[in-house]
Order: C-alpha cells, then sequence, then structure tokens
C-alpha cells in the first residue's frame, strides 16, 4: 500500500501547486436501487490519490498559505458503530493521516468558511450528485460530473492532472501489484476453457480471482465470444470450437490502482488459420506502438503506428486495397480497427477521463471527426512516470460493414464482401474480434510493459487452453 510519507509528499506537492484553498471530497454511496442498497464504497481518485482508505463523505480543505491540510470525517456515533462496525476516534486518525486537524464533516460548511477567511474556494464534481450538491453549496460553484470537463476548474484540474498523470515508484509498485491478480485471472480463464464450457463459468473465475487476492474489478469484465462488441458485458453465451473468447478485464488493488489487460483465445485450444493470420497481425500493431514508446513521443503517433501494421496485414490478406499510409489517411483501417489505441491508466481505468479533453487533448490538439479515430481518448506527449494502455484489435463488425455510408466511402478500398462473409463465417456465429490489451510505462529508455507476464504469443496462447482441464 502507498506509505503515509507518499500521500504526504503528494499533499505537499499538490499545496505547491494551487494558489488558493481546495476543499476535496471522497463522496459518499451511490444507492443500486433503493438508498440503503448501496454499492461497495468507491472514493473519488483524487482523493484517494491523497488519503489512505478514505471513509465515505469524508472531505479534505487544502490551504496553500497556512500549508495545512484539515481532515473531515464523520462524527463516531454508536448508531454507526451498529450497522457499519466501529472507527477509530478522531486522534487516531489524526495520526494515521498525518493531517494537520480531523473536524467533524456535519459542521462541514461552517469550518470551511471560518478557515477560508474570504478565500475563494475550489472544489469538483464528483460521481457522487449528493456530494457535488454540497461541494456546490459551500463553494458557490455549479460544477457537474460530466466527460467534457464541467467537474473542475481549469486551474485545479491542471494541478491534479500535472500530479497524477507521472506515477511514482510506490504507484507503479501498486499497478504491478494489480497486474499480478490480472495475470492470475486471465491464466487460469484461458486454462479452464472447452467447448461445452460457458462465458458466465469463466467470468466466475476472473472475478473469483480478484476477490481471492481481495481486490476488485476496476471495470465491469468483458469476457465474450462476441468480442466485437467493444464493451460486451453480457455473459451468456455458451463456449463452441471455433469460437474465439475475448477478456478485457483487470483488477483493482486496494489502494485503487488497477490494471486493464486484454487476452483473445481460441475455444478449441488452436486458432483457425484465418483466425491466426488476424491475430499475428494485432500482435504486430500492439508491439510496433510499444516499440516507439519514449519521453516525448506523441500519443496519437502510437495509435497511427497501430492503425497502419494493421492496414498493412489486411492489404495483404485482400480485405484491403491501397498502400497502408493512404489507408488510415483516409480512415479505411477503421472498418476494422474502429476505436483508440487505449488510455492513461492509475486511480482509475481511463485515468482521469472525466477531467475532459481540454487536459487529454492539449492546445492545438483537438479530437478528430473520423470515424474510428474520434474514439482515441488522448493525444498527449508522453511523459516519464506516464502509465497508459497499448490496446490495438481487429473486429468483423456486421453493423459497421453494412453500414451505408462507411460502405459507400470506403467502397474502392475495402473488400466489403469477403468481409461480410468473414463477419458470418462459423455458421453465422460470426468471426468475433481480437484486441491485445498491455499496460505500459513510459520510462526514459522507453516502455516497461507493466503486465508482459501475461501470455500473448499465438503458440503460449494455445499451449495454455484447456490445461487446468486435466
Ligand atoms: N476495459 C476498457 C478499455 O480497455 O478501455
Ligand atoms: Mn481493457
Ligand atoms: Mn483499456
Amino acid at each position: 500500500m502507498p506509505s503515509l510519507e507518499f500521500h504526504r509528499s503528494r499533499r505537499s506537492a499538490f499545496l505547491d501547486s494551487i494558489d488558493g484553498p481546495v476543499l476535496l471530497f471522497a463522496g459518499g454511496f451511490l444507492p443500486r436501487n433503493y438508498p440503503a442498497n448501496v454499492h461497495p464504497f468507491r472514493a473519488d481518485s483524487s482523493f484517494l490519490y491523497f488519503f489512505d482508505r478514505p471513509e465515505p463523505d469524508a472531505a479534505a480543505l487544502f490551504d496553500p498559505a497556512a500549508r495545512t491540510v484539515t481532515l473531515f470525517l464523520h462524527e463516531r456515533t454508536a448508531a454507526d458503530a451498529l450497522w457499519h462496525g466501529t472507527t477509530p476516534p478522531f486522534e487516531e486518525e489524526l495520526a494515521r493521516h498525518g493531517v494537520d486537524a480531523i473536524l467533524p464533516v456535519e459542521a462541514l460548511k461552517e469550518h470551511v468558511l471560518r478557515l477560508a477567511r474570504g478565500r475563494r474556494v475550489r472544489s469538483l464534481a464528483v460521481s457522487d450528485p449528493k456530494t457535488t450538491k454540497l461541494a456546490n453549496e459551500i463553494t458557490g460553484e455549479s460544477r457537474v460530473f460530466d466527460s467534457v470537463g464541467g467537474l473542475t476548474d481549469p486551474a485545479l484540474a491542471d494541478a491534479l492532472f500535472a500530479l497524477r498523470s507521472r506515477k511514482l515508484p510506490m504507484e507503479l509498485d501498486e499497478i504491478r501489484r494489480a497486474a499480478a491478480v490480472t495475470h492470475e485471472a486471465h491464466v487460469r480463464a484461458i486454462a479452464a476453457t472447452a467447448p461445452g464450457g460457458t462465458e458466465a463459468a469463466l467470468t466466475a473465475i476472473v472475478e473469483g480471482t480478484f476477490v481471492h487476492h481481495g481486490c476488485t474489478w476496476a471495470y465491469p469484465t468483458i469476457l465474450s465470444v462476441r468480442g466485437e462488441v467493444l464493451h460486451n458485458n453480457h455473459h451468456g453465451n455458451d463456449l463452441r470450437s471455433g469460437d474465439l473468447v475475448l477478456l478485457d478485464a483487470g483488477a483493482e488493488a486496494p489502494s485503487g490502482y488497477c490494471a486493464d489487460v486484454t487476452r483473445t483465445w481460441p475455444v478449441s485450444g488452436r486458432f483457425d488459420a484465418l483466425q491466426a493470420e488476424i491475430y499475428d497481425i494485432v500482435l504486430r500493431a500492439e508491439l510496433a506502438a510499444i516499440a516507439k514508446v519514449r519521453p516525448g513521443v506523441r500519443y496519437r503517433d502510437l495509435h497511427l503506428e497501430s492503425a497502419r501494421v494493421i492496414a498493412d496485414g489486411l492489404v495483404q490478406m485482400g480485405l484491403l486495397r491501397g498502400s497502408p499510409d493512404a489507408l488510415v489517411e483516409s480512415g479505411a483501417h477503421a472498418i476494422f480497427f474502429p476505436h483508440g489505441v487505449g488510455h492513461q491508466l492509475g486511480l482509475d481505468v481511463h485515468d482521469m477521463e472525466a477531467f475532459g479533453d481540454r487536459l487529454h487533448y492539449p492546445a492545438g490538439r483537438a479530437r478528430s471527426e473520423q470515424f474510428g479515430t474520434c474514439y482515441l481518448r488522448m493525444d498527449r506527449d508522453l511523459l516519464p512516470g506516464m502509465v497508459f494502455t497499448i490496446e490495438p484489435g481487429i473486429y468483423f463488425v456486421p453493423a459497421i460493414l453494412t453500414d451505408r455510408a462507411l460502405t459507400e466511402r470506403f467502397a474502392g478500398q475495402v473488400d466489403f464482401v469477403r468481409a461480410l462473409e468473414i463477419a458470418r463465417k462459423h455458421g453465422g456465429r460470426g468471426f468475433g474480434g481480437v484486441r491485445i490489451e498491455d499496460d505500459v510505462s513510459c520510462a526514459e529508455s522507453g516502455a516497461e510493459v507493466l503486465t508482459s507476464s501475461i501470455p500473448k504469443e499465438r503458440v503460449a496462447v494455445e499451449s495454455l487452453v484447456g490445461s487446468a482441464r486435466g
């Protein structure tokens, strides 16, 4: 777990980077239907960055002028102890967190207004609407939790983004911890695969492995023979010889840091010739992007490198026509690779995505309007310590291959007839999709692949399939 020293150093760096009081919130419980039936508590990541295992409804006032951090927690009551267990008294929490003071959150507004002494207090919206409403009441702001950057003002977003974008060794260790559990989950699922099994049984193995190690999932597990549905959380299919299983799953460690990994394998234990050809193109595309990682490289160039390798491979197969550069320029590659190559990773699986494109697409760089590349989640220059995913894929999506606008636009560059045959192969079950995703840290010398131990060479994957079934 990150140590007290880590959290103190992060809070000190944050105090250095703000010019007035900032009030951050952990957020509270989120109900899944009626109010008392709640999801497990998960603190907002910008709060979790500064505090070990925060309590629901905790808040913290950072005052750069006084160089103090005041933590606000619920008063300890017998009723809370009855329903949720006892919590340590404030004196103990003061020592555990190493803050300057702890005050009751029940009187938050009054304490914050007193401590602010007339200065403007900045805050940010969190996913819990009750907390965001309280933040807005206290600060007089009208922040909303959305994906276009309305959750925080630019100065505060810049300060948080600058800190959270460069992972320190302790954070890399936490991501490695999540990666080790994710490794076990993927390997166990691959080893348990056989015709006659089910997606649900493999999902139980993946998520059971996370729980076994005290982790949770970082995002709902994608495990499907319908891998062409990118965020497919349905686990209702059986597994048949000829199917490909696509597993996109990552553990979140108790500290909140996570992994995000995709592997694809054949139910039968042997890729057929077409699956092998596609698989090898995706692997080449992934390795080519990873090989380009260096500080200063533009993230979009990693995306374009993967896109070119995919275009080149599909030209060799006759599914695309033209030069790879021209195909990528026109966006024809996106018929088969219709998403971005990845995103930052850390306490959020799409790290800081809620801060909006102002931060992920800095000045002078706008999101592409082209189909496929418009889903690229960031276009920043890589920094040492930045952690991100590399996750190219090839999919045969009937809805794309029969879309009138796309088929007309790319008629000269794509063999739609053959592609649609592939999308409907295997008795109409279809090809599905192949994605390979790893978590990469940018070091001065290049990429460190934090999830490299999870098998992805085609032969290694094949020999693992079904190996737990004797
Ligand atoms: N697991 C979602 C993603 O890879 O972005
Ligand atoms: Mn993923
Ligand atoms: Mn990802």
